[in-house]
Order: structure tokens, then C-alpha cells, then sequence
């Protein structure tokens, strides 16, 4: 297990971040936000309690369709802030809460969301499998995890632009070689969750949409 995530280096980065955060990755990382959100919407049907854990600036959250409830949580009180300024700007009426929160240790009933979405999170954690058993702990029976995040390429040209990106990615609190058949051998080990779906965001590949269903 990858010890080299510190969750203080993490929530540092991210204050630096938090006022040019949508600027640098806001397109970057659309087209996973989009797969994500219909997903989760698909999964939970009208009026459905969805959590968002590492919402970020919020940027997703307009995008959410009105009729469900959506909870955000994330590690970053100046992330969070712009979060709240977006609340405001749009007039959003469907956000429950948005709370200063770490995922691996959330302060949140069992079985009290139908879906969990965390986009561009997994790989930030300092723990990725205890993470996941905190998304099983508060997804309903039934409900779904919804996770969207660059899985390292295993060779190839991708694989070399990876590895070129690393440095950066690291100070991101990323993880550029992360292998997906850690989230697979977690869902197995898990015993209450089945993995239903993985696949690639176009246009490159880069990002993969997976999920799990809760049992
Ligand atoms: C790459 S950003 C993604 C933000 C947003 N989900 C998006 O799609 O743009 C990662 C987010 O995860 C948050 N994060 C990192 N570690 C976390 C943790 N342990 N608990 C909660 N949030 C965390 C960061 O503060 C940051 O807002």
C-alpha cells in the first residue's frame, strides 16, 4: 500500500489550488464529471440522496439534477468556500450540506446515501481501500459508488505520457501509476459490493468511470 499521500501535504495543495482549481481543471476533467453525474443519476432515480465526497469547488453540483438531494464533503476549507460561493451564484436549492470532511472518516449515518460519487478523489487518499469501505458504510443496500479517476496506464504511449506527468501529478496528491486491480481486489475482498461497470472517458482514455453496486 502507498504510504506517500499525506493528507496535511493534500489539504495544502489544494488551499494553493482552490482559486485557479476550476480555471486549470475545469474542462480537463468535464467529460468525467458529466459520465459521473448521469451515472449517479441513473442509478438513484428522482429524488435521490447523493454524496459527493471531494466536491471541491463544487463544480459539479449545477449539474445535478434539481430534483435529488445532494450532500458534499471534502478535505479543503478554501475548496469548500468556493463550493458555497457557487451554492449562491447559481441559486441552488437541492444542496443539503456542504461540510469539511475526510472520506476515510466521515461523520455520516450507515446506509444513509443512495449513491456515492467521488470524481478525481480515489487516488488522493492516503488509503484507497479503507476510503471504499467508508463509501460501502454509507451507500444504501442496493445503491451505488460512483468513482471517476485516471487509472494508470499499464504500458503503451499512454503510459509514457504518464509517466512524464508523475512529478506533477504527485504534488497533486495523485497517484499516476495507480493500478485498477486494486479497486477490483477491494470489491472482491469487500464482500458487499460487486463492481458493475468500468470504462474509459473518451476523448483519450485517460479517466475511467467505475462503479460498484452496494449488496
Ligand atoms: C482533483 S480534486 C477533484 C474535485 C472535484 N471532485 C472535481 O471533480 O473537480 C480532489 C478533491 O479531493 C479533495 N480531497 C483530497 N483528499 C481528501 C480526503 N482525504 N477527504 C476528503 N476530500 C479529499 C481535495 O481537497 C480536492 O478538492
Amino acid at each position: 500500500m502507498a504510504a506517500d499521500i499525506d493528507k496535511a501535504g493534500v489539504a495544502k495543495a489544494y488551499a494553493r489550488w482552490a482559486p485557479i482549481y476550476d480555471f486549470v481543471f475545469g474542462k480537463v476533467f468535464a467529460p468525467g464529471r458529466y459520465a459521473a453525474i448521469i451515472a449517479a443519476e441513473l442509478a438513484c432515480g428522482a429524488g435521490g440522496r447523493i454524496l459527493d465526497v471531494g466536491v471541491g469547488t463544487g463544480i459539479s453540483l449545477p449539474d445535478y439534477a434539481p430534483h435529488n438531494t445532494i450532500v458534499g464533503v471534502d478535505l479543503s476549507e478554501p475548496m469548500l468556500r468556493k463550493a458555497h460561493e457557487r451554492v449562491v451564484e447559481h441559486g441552488l436549492q437541492n444542496i443539503e450540506a456542504l461540510s469539511v470532511m475526510d472520506a476515510m472518516n466521515m461523520a455520516l449515518p450507515d446506509g444513509s446515501f443512495d449513491v456515492v460519487v467521488a470524481q478525481f478523489v480515489i487516488t488522493a487518499v492516503p488509503n484507497p481501500e479503507a476510503t471504499l469501505d467508508e463509501f460501502a458504510r454509507v451507500t444504501k443496500p442496493g445503491g451505488e459508488i460512483v468513482l471517476v479517476n485516471h487509472i494508470g496506464a499499464e504500458s503503451g504511449p499512454r503510459w509514457l505520457f504518464e509517466f512524464c506527468f508523475a512529478p506533477l501529478a504527485r504534488r497533486l496528491g495523485w497517484r499516476p501509476e495507480f493500478p485498477f486491480k486494486r479497486l477490483s481486489a477491494w470489491a472482491e475482498h469487500h464482500g458487499g459490493v460487486r463492481l458493475i461497470e468500468r470504462r474509459p472517458i473518451q476523448p483519450l482514455g485517460h479517466f475511467s468511470l467505475i462503479r460498484f453496486k452496494r449488496l
